[in-house]
């Protein structure tokens, strides 16, 4: 049985979800709550180990299918081995990306099928979803500007720009698809703009 609450945060490149994680963490900590932080793709051992497959620079060709299949394992992993576990001890789990970055990323990016994916997250996790996502927004080009400085890109990142427009537009879809769940946060202003729309947002959780 299900006890702690389960949050994720989504968004594209540089949208500011480390940054308000961390403002999340303090907040539900404040109120006595345990949280458990985590993050997609990883969480776990074998998750990171997936991460690495995934993000570097030196796997030079993945099939779309493969990069999608890879998500899945490294999620399945995640919420056997995690982010379940967590939830029954009456922790609650905050997850920096989740599944609905697979519909934004390979869905929306790479093109793939949103049946198949649909079929994918049925058969991992049956009925399991969070029970809030906070869905960071802002204009790709920001975002990228925003994360310009931190140096060398992962595979996913090395994308154009034109990919990650079809990722933040796959995300608004989503949310638009699942408003009670997905809360669409415009990012696009100062921090503290961003934290104070999350704090409304937790207020009613
Ligand atoms: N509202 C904001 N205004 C200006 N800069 C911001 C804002 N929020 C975060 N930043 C800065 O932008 C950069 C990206 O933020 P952050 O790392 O939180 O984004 P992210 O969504 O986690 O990115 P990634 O997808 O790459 O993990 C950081 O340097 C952060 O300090
Ligand atoms: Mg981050």
């Amino acid at each position: 049985m299900q006890k702690g609450k389960f949050i994720t945060i989504d968004g594209v490149e540089g949208a500011g979800k480390s940054t308000q994680i961390k403002f999340i963490c303090d907040y539900l900590e404040a109120k006595g709550i345990n949280v458990v932080l985590t993050r997609e793709p990883g969480g776990t051992d074998l998750g990171e180990k997936i991460r690495e497959l995934l993000l570097s620079t030196t796997t030079k060709s993945m099939h779309s299918d493969s990069e999608l299949l890879l998500m899945f394992a490294a999620r399945n992993e995640h919420i056997h081995h995690k982010i379940i576990p967590a939830l029954e001890k009456g922790d609650w789990v905050l997850s920096d990306r989740f599944t609905d970055a697979s519909y934004a990323y390979q869905g929306g990016g790479r093109g793939l099928d949103i049946e198949r994916i649909e079929h994918l997250e049925h058969w991992v996790l049956k009925n399991f979803t969070p029970d809030m996502t906070l869905l960071l927004d802002i204009p790709v080009d920001l975002g990228m500007s925003r994360v310009e400085s931190r140096g060398e890109k992962d595979r996913i990142e090395l994308e154009d720009l034109d990919f990650f427009e079809r990722v933040r537009q796959a995300y608004i879809d989503r949310s638009e698809k699942y408003p009670q769940r997905i809360k669409l946060i415009d990012s696009s202003k100062s921090r503290e703009h961003t934290s104070a729309q999350i704090e409304k947002i937790l207020e009613i959780l």
